[in-house]
């Protein structure tokens, strides 16, 4: 992790004034070029990945066959999917956006797929919260069957590094403004002729903090400057999932800088912003985030050991808990715990879903950081 936040949040604000909060009504043509503006992203840094480490580096990093294999397959499948797009998009006679130029803050196999592990998240929360937005079946169709393979290799991923590969029944969907948040650190500058995509970054909202986090754990969160904290008196921090907004005890501690507390109900990859008020946490509201959090579980247990790749990798050090599931699960919906979600349908065999090692990430910088 060599970037500086200053150039990260510098990235982002340049992008956020290059992009006008153009509000005009979303296209077919605009969620797919966006849908390969994510591509060209995750296409690009497999690429990069797998040209700056070998096999061997791998090997030596404790990954062994196939996993090298099976990265390449990942990078192979996000061209494909690059490919696709771009057809989708010349066939229904629109302007494919092209690569931009990237910056990734990865420096060996570790830190490379630890923030792999993020970016596949993101792409499976980016497709979710794209789908209710894209008209033609023909076209959700295919979203969808990009979006069940970004959860394959973020499950892949996830196991791979000792996390959850699935941390949780729900994944959880960003939109359009809230995926561009996060993945715009990584862009540095793209061709001209890409055109705007009516999308905008909401200030950066980082971590201060790279401890474990679990329910319960208080997080230390820094908002960009380009938001003006002081003016802004009724601030509230919530997580994102399906059934809507988890809301988070926040401390206001001055100088765009907030403690939260991590509720019940989230886990794995999970999404905080801040709101101007507690009613709703979409984009006319949100003034900062999402940081990315790593809420971390208990491990599952016999199995993960022999995985192929993965037989020489320590458990997770962090002390166990045998608890289960936060009961209070997505309580901000309507769903709750006991119709929903029966605790003992996660608790048999071969492991159970509780609280446990957990990680806590901000911003995408700090989340990959965390993981190395
Ligand atoms: C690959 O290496 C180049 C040159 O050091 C670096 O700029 C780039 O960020 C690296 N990419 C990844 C994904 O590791
Ligand atoms: C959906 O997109 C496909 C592929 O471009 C096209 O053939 C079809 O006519 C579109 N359907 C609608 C309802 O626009």
């Amino acid at each position: 992790m060599k970037l500086s936040h200053v150039t990260v949040l510098g990235a982002i604000t340049g992008l956020a004034q290059a992009t006008p909060m153009a509000k005009r009504a979303v296209t077919n043509a605009d969620i797919l070029n966006y849908a390969l503006t994510l591509e060209h992203l995750e296409a690009t840094f497999y690429e990069q990945g797998l040209k700056n480490y070998t096999q061997e580096a791998f090997m030596k990093a404790g990954y062994k066959d196939p996993f090298y294999s099976n990265l390449k397959q990942v990078g192979s499948d996000e061209k494909m999917h690059e490919e696709f797009l771009t057809k989708a998009l010349k066939a229904a006679g629109a302007h494919p956006v092209e690569r931009c130029t990237y910056s990734f803050p990865a420096t060996d196999p570790k830190s490379f797929l630890a923030l792999a592990s993020v970016l596949e998240g993101v792409g499976v929360s980016a497709y979710l919260g794209a789908a209710g937005e894209i008209m033609n079946k023909t076209y959700l169709t295919a979203a969808g069957s990009i979006l069940t393979d970004e959860a394959r290799h973020s499950a892949y991923l996830r196991a791979a590094l000792k996390k959850v590969p699935f941390a949780q029944p729900f994944d959880n969907p960003l939109d359009l403004n809230e995926v561009y948040t996060v993945a715009s650190p990584f862009i540095a500058s793209c061709p001209s002729s890409n055109g705007k995509l009516p999308v905008k970054a909401f200030p950066a909202l980082t971590m201060d903090s790279d401890k474990s986090l679990m329910t319960g754990s208080m997080v230390q969160l820094m908002a960009d400057k380009s938001f003006d904290g002081s003016s802004a008196k009724d601030i509230h921090a919530a997580f994102i999932t399906v059934t809507g907004p988890v809301w988070a005890e926040l401390k206001d501690n001055g100088d765009n800088k907030y403690s939260v507390t991590i509720p019940k109900g989230v886990a794995g990859q999970s999404y905080v912003v801040l709101t101007k008020d507690n009613t709703k946490a979409t984009d006319d509201n949100i003034v900062a985030g999402p940081a990315i959090v790593e809420i971390g579980q208990e491990q599952k247990m016999g199995g993960m050991g022999e995985m192929d790749g993965m037989s020489s990798m320590s458990m997770p050090s962090t002390a166990m808990s045998t608890s289960s599931m936060p009961s209070g699960s997505m309580t901000s919906g309507s769903m709750t715990s006991s119709s929903m979600m029966p605790s003992s349908s996660f608790n048999g065999a071969p492991g159970k879903r509780s609280d446990m090692m957990t990680s806590v990430l901000g911003g995408v910088f700090m989340a990959a950081a965390m993981l190395v």
